[in-house]
């Protein structure tokens, strides 16, 4: 494996790369399982892979977590080796934003719900990193995690509206034992927290019972997920929606395929989950 630090060294890769396929997983680094599972599923599928590591301080609010982001370059080394990384690419600061950004991507569909709503700007820094991270690996294959299910939909849209030669890829959430959605995130939860985070999942594996039993109105779920997380978490519920998926629009009933997503805030770790459903209530797990 190949550690790359400067967008000129990473294209004189691609150019080489000739006829040969790259898949290509962008990341903040401080990788888990969840992260290796893209990788993994980009090394069946191409003749290389390229994983970035770069905390992009565009996409993180002025009171986020920015400066606490958990970082290990080392570890993250070792675990894209074995995961089969061929190229890792890790760009300083100063090499991907040597001046202040003068042109940004502005993200105005399905930004208004979920994420989007309570990180105002958050997609337009997502989609500006992108939009670089893209052009400087040109890859055919894209892989993104299903469990940030509006950034994957954000992708899309960036992709297909911007034409973007590179097939987009929305794998499953993975997951602890106990069905805590792994998260870098989680190293922030106290113990007590970490045992009350399952209740994320409990709840919207509840909401998708309801759906299987035929519950078609999407306000007795919402209310029925919220009251779950407020009896068994001391979070701060951020949201619970459900919504059109990939569309991310209110409905009336559920008619169609549709995403619940819910955000907790606990002490120092804000966390998101979510389940994408058909109609029936049957689970989709891939893209
Ligand atoms: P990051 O949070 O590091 O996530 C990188 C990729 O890993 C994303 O596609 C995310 O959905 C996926 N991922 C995270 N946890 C996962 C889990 N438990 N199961 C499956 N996939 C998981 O998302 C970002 O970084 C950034 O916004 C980025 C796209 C790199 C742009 O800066």
């Amino acid at each position: 494996m190949k550690i790359i630090r400067t967008i000129n060294e990473m294209k004189q890769i691609v150019n080489e790369a000739n006829n040969k396929t790259i898949g290509f997983v962008p990341t903040m680094g401080f990788l888990h399982e969840g992260h290796l599972s893209l990788v993994k599923e980009a090394k069946k599928e191409n003749d290389f892979v390229v994983t970035s590591i770069f905390v992009n301080p565009l996409q993180f609010g002025p009171n986020e977590d920015f400066d606490e982001y958990p970082r290990d370059e080392e570890q993250d080394a070792n675990h894209a080796k074995q995961a089969g990384v061929d190229v890792l690419f890790i760009p300083a600061m100063e090499e991907m934003y040597p001046k202040k950004m003068g042109i940004k991507i502005i993200v105005e569909e399905g930004t208004d719900v979920l994420c989007g709503r309570s990180r105002p700007g958050h997609f337009d820094g997502v989609g500006t990193v992108l939009t670089k991270l893209f052009h400087i690996v040109q890859p055919n294959n894209t892989y993104f995690g299903l469990k940030d299910a509006q950034q994957y939909a954000v992708v899309h849209h960036l992709i297909e509206q911007l034409n973007f030669p590179v097939k987009i890829n929305g794998l499953p959430t993975v997951r602890e034992q106990d069905g805590l959605a792994k998260s870098s995130r989680n190293v922030y939860l106290s113990d007590i927290e970490r045992q009350e985070a399952i209740f994320l999942y409990e709840s919207l594996q509840y909401a998708q019972k309801r759906v299987v039993d035929g519950i078609e109105n999407p306000d007795i779920i919402i209310k029925e997920v919220t009251n779950m997380l407020q009896e068994k978490t001391s979070g701060k519920i951020d949201y619970v929606e459900l919504l059109s998926y990939p569309a991310l629009q209110q409905i009336s009933t559920i008619t169609e395929p549709i995403i619940i997503a819910i955000a907790v805030q606990f002490t120092q770790a804000r966390l998101i989950d979510n389940i994408l459903l058909q109609p029936n209530g049957t689970k989709i797990d891939r893209l």
